[in-house]
This record gives C-alpha cells, structure tokens and sequence, in this order.
C-alpha cells in the first residue's frame, strides 16, 4: 500500500473536480483528484452543451484555456417553437448576456490539459475508490490503473463524483435530507452527421411530445425528443428516428436537416436535492448534491457554481484554520441550487406533455407559453434564468 498526503482529496474528475482542484492550485493549496473512469472515457461521454456567461469567464479568467471563446458559438437567445410557430427569446436584447454552445467534453478536455501542464495529480482509471470518514481525517483508498493499492490522507474530502455519489452516501444515516422529484419520460438523444437545421437551440413543444434541436459543430448536430424512460435505443433506427422527430419539429416552412445517425442514449430525468452538501470535513459539489433534468442546461453551470463557492471556502479554512468557515458553504450554494431546480422543472413542465394530463393543463400550459413568448416581462424572466442568475 502507497501512502500519500494531501490537503484536499476530491472523488471525480469530471469539470467539477477538475476545476476545483485547478482553483486550489493557484490558491497555493495541494489536492489528489481519482475517478473510476479513464481519461478517454470523460473526455467521449456526451453530455450537455451550453454554458452560461459566468461559466465562461471562470474558465477564461482562471486561465483554463480561451478556446471556449475561440471555437466555441456565442448564442444571443433561443427559439422556443409551439403551435408550429418559433419564438425567439433575445437575450441580448432582454439581459444584456449570451450564452455558449461549448460541449462539456471539451470543458473537461481543456482542464484535463490544463491540470497535466500545471503538474496536477488526477488519477484516472482507478478502481474500488472507497472513502473514510470516521477518523480525524478523510481517507480514500483506490487501486491505481496499474493495480496498486493507494491510501491517501487529507485534511478535507470533496465529493464531485456524480449522482451516483460514493461521497454522499458516505453520510451517516439520519444527517442527511433528500428532496426527489421523477418524471414519467426521460430524453433520447442523439448525434447526427447533418448541417444545421438551425443557427440557434430549438426548443419544441408539440402534441407529439417535447424536440429540442442543439447543435455540435457546422457538420454534427446533437438532438433530443422526450420518450418513456423504459425507451430502448435499439428499438430505433435512424428512419424511426426522423419520422418522430418530423412530427415534432417540422411545419409551416421549417424543416430538419437530416444526416445519419451515430450515437444514441436515453437520459434519465429527475430533479434531487441532498443537504447539508458538508458533514464533518466532507463536502459535497455539482450532480453528487444535486442533479437537474436537462431541459435547463444548468447542470454543468450549477457544478462550477459551487466550485466557485467552495474554492473560496476552502481558502478561507486553510488561511484562517477555522471549521465553522465550511458550515457557510451549503447555505452559499444551495440558494443558486433551488432556483436551478425550479427554473429546470418549470421548462420542463412547461414543454413536455405527459399522459393523462387533462385538458385545463394541456390549455394552462399553452397560456404559459404565451406568456413567456408573447410579453417582455416574461421573456426576460426566461432569459435571466437562462443564462445565469448573477
Ligand atoms: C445540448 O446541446 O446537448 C443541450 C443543450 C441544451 C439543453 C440540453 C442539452 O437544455
């Protein structure tokens, strides 16, 4: 068994684990970052796409990289399309802010890069990753890509290991408070070799069921329609596919441009909440806390936003040596936490149909969208939620 010393030992190295420790590092404080995942396997997860301002200039001005601004597309609203008609929401205009369409695997590609060159330690590609937290610090214990055995020791845990947290349930029984949330559908998604269909994010509400048409690059685009959350992605062929997503999106003059079809996953969609996000000396970040459906695109944004929190409270601990400095952290975050979850769950109920829904709720829903589309108070309610509460 190697041992090591560190002063924070974080579980995950998805962006948020990687971004914390990048943070840590120029703050003059050492971590270990471990994931059961190898490199490859991050950096080729497709995952969502959109970044809010403030996730921008994190990466930009923390000196990750500025490729986001470089090759990655600025988008100044979104079209949100009912009743076969598109209505752009200007964010601009509205807010003054945009967002970017930058894939999360090239966020994790550009910290991942960056932590190589800073000399970071990310251990990919371990195994058994077990976490301790009885004594009087944290322990994680892991076989390394070469099978050895490892046992680190630091002063404090971060859990960025995802929803299906080993951090969190390290919790004892009876601290921790859990708020769900399930839905009846879920997301199919795919990558299509096709051009744009549309120089903006669609997002379709039709009696078929909710579409929403993203992009990738000038010659891949990536889409999602709503399907049960039992869907298998074999049942679906790339005729299939097309033909559901035509009845959803096209009409009135605006039709898909359609390529073959590559990869296909089906996502699962629920709303979750665990608190408090710090017990003891382990503390909790991004979808190990919380996770959102994605018809807000929050959840990278909602990760770095607590990165960005616990960068400060952690520096603030190891300057100050006080315990109490971690307890601020939940409350900082999970104020940000709740209105993500509320503005997911509102875009979804607002663009999804599910069965059985009764006539009042299918009219109560249109109304909404009225709202939203056909007034600049609305619209703007939209636009400050989308693009990121300051
Ligand atoms: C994506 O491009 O993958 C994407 C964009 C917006 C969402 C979800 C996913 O709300």
């Amino acid at each position: 068994m190697t041992g090591t010393r560190t002063q924070v030992a974080i579980v995950g190295a998805g962006p948020a684990g990687l971004m914390l420790s990048h943070l840590l590092s120029r703050s003059g404080i050492d971590s270990v970052v471990v994931d059961i995942r190898t490199r490859e396997e991050i950096a080729t997860t497709s995952r969502a796409g959109i970044l809010e301002a403030g996730s921008v200039r994190l990466l930009v001005d923390s000196g990750v990289s500025d490729r986001v601004v470089a090759e990655g597309d600025r988008h100044d609203g979104v079209v949100l399309r009912f009743d076969g008609e598109n209505h752009r929401i200007d964010f601009r205009d509205l807010v003054g802010e945009s967002v970017w369409l930058y894939p999360q695997t090239e966020v994790f590609i550009d910290l991942a890069a960056r932590r190589t060159a800073d000399g970071g330690d990310v251990r990919y590609g371990v195994a058994d990753t077990a976490v301790d937290i009885t004594g009087d610090r944290p322990v994680v214990t892991f076989a390394d890509a070469d099978g050895r055995a490892v046992r680190v020791e630091a002063d404090l845990l971060v859990g960025a290991d995802g929803s299906r947290s080993i951090c969190r349930r390290a919790l004892p029984d009876g601290v921790r408070t859990e708020w769900f949330r399930e839905y009846p559908f879920a997301w199919f998604g795919f990558l299509t070799d096709a051009p744009q269909s549309h120089p903006e994010l669609i997002y379709a509400r039709s009696e078929h069921g909710f579409a929403l048409v993203s992009q990738r690059t000038p010659t891949m685009q990536r889409m999602y329609f709503q399907c049960s959350p039992t869907e298998r992605v074999q049942a679906w062929d790339d005729d299939r596919i097309w033909a559901e997503m035509r009845k959803r999106v096209n009409g009135n003059g605006f039709e898909l441009r359609e390529g073959p079809i590559g990869a296909r996953t089906v996502l699962p969609f629920r709303s979750f909440v665990t608190a408090p996000m710090r017990h003891g000396r382990l503390l909790l970040a991004g979808d190990a806390a919380h996770t959102v459906p994605p018809t807000g695109a929050k959840g990278l944004n909602l990760a770095l936003a607590d990165v960005r929190v616990l960068h400060e409270v952690i520096t603030e601990f190891f300057a100050r040596g006080r315990e109490d400095v971690l307890d601020t952290y939940g409350d900082r975050a999970l104020d940000r936490v709740w209105k993500a979850q509320h503005f997911s769950y509102w875009m979804t109920t607002m663009l999804h149909s599910a069965e059985g829904v009764s006539a009042f709720d299918r009219e109560r829903q249109r109304a909404e969208l009225s709202l939203v589309t056909g007034s600049r108070h609305g619209a703007a309610y939209l636009a400050e939620a989308y693009t990121g509460w300051a």
